[in-house]
């Protein structure tokens, strides 16, 4: 692994085996909430690139040592470090929707006066570091957004996925799907790069510009751009 992430499918598997065992912070392991959420994923019927973006969502934390959400450290982002991890092993399919999921809880947050109330007290506390609920004109960027509906879709399973005890399939259960999504985005990759390019590597290609587009809309809707006087928690976490 270098020092951006790991560099293969391989490392970022056994990364992910070498610290599943850490306390997520609500009750389950990384680990479990990885598999829960995956399992939700595939449940619903997701695509197999949403359920793999499920499975390793929370892959920016793999960066820090530290995986405790009981310990106040500030949220620095971690969901477009997951993007930066993802997107240059499994594509933009994938890492768009990690890169907004953290937007999703915000948007859902300023749209849904319950769901503050059904959020995890670890959650609610995230909520403020990362920007608290959005203002009336980033709900509308983001609702314009391509990726929109799956960041969405990838943001309730996330909140669902903190159930202890609940056996689900294990993370090597994914290896194969991750292993085809990874094949079909090194090909379409290297056709454009060959200048072969087919209907759909055109799409991807743009899936790339796309994820630039998206950490900015990301970066642009950070904490520091939100009044800090909207916030409704004090403490510092993630
Ligand atoms: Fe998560």
């Amino acid at each position: 692994m270098n020092g951006a992430g790991p560099a293969s499918l391989e490392e970022l598997f056994a990364l992910h085996h070498s610290l599943g065992h850490r306390h997520y912070g609500e009750g389950v392991s990384a680990d479990d909430h990885a598999r829960q959420c995956a399992a939700l994923a595939s449940a619903d019927g997701a695509s197999g690139e949403l359920v793999i973006a499920a499975l390793f969502h929370d892959a920016g934390w793999y960066l820090h040592d530290d995986h405790s959400h009981d310990d106040g450290s500030v949220d620095d982002d971690h969901a477009a470090a997951g993007a930066r991890i993802l997107s240059p092993l499994l594509g933009p399919e994938v890492a768009q929707p990690v890169a907004l999921h953290v937007m999703a809880k915000r948007w859902r947050a300023s749209i849904d006066p319950d769901y503050l109330d059904e959020l995890s007290a670890t959650s609610r506390a995230t909520l403020v570091a990362q920007g608290g609920p959005l203002l009336a004109d980033e709900r509308a960027r983001f609702e314009a957004h391509p990726g929109f509906g799956a960041a969405l879709a990838l943001r309730s399973w996330d909140d669902r996925a903190k159930a202890s005890l609940v056996d689900t399939p294990d993370v090597e259960q994914y290896r194969s799907l991750a292993e085809s999504i990874a094949q079909r985005f090194n090909e379409s990759r290297a056709r454009v790069t060959t200048g072969t390019r087919s209907p759909d590597s055109g799409q991807r290609q743009d899936g790339e510009s796309g994820a630039r587009e998206t950490e900015a809309l990301s970066r642009s809707q950070r904490a520091s751009d939100v009044p800090h006087e909207r916030t409704r928690h004090g403490h510092q976490s993630r």
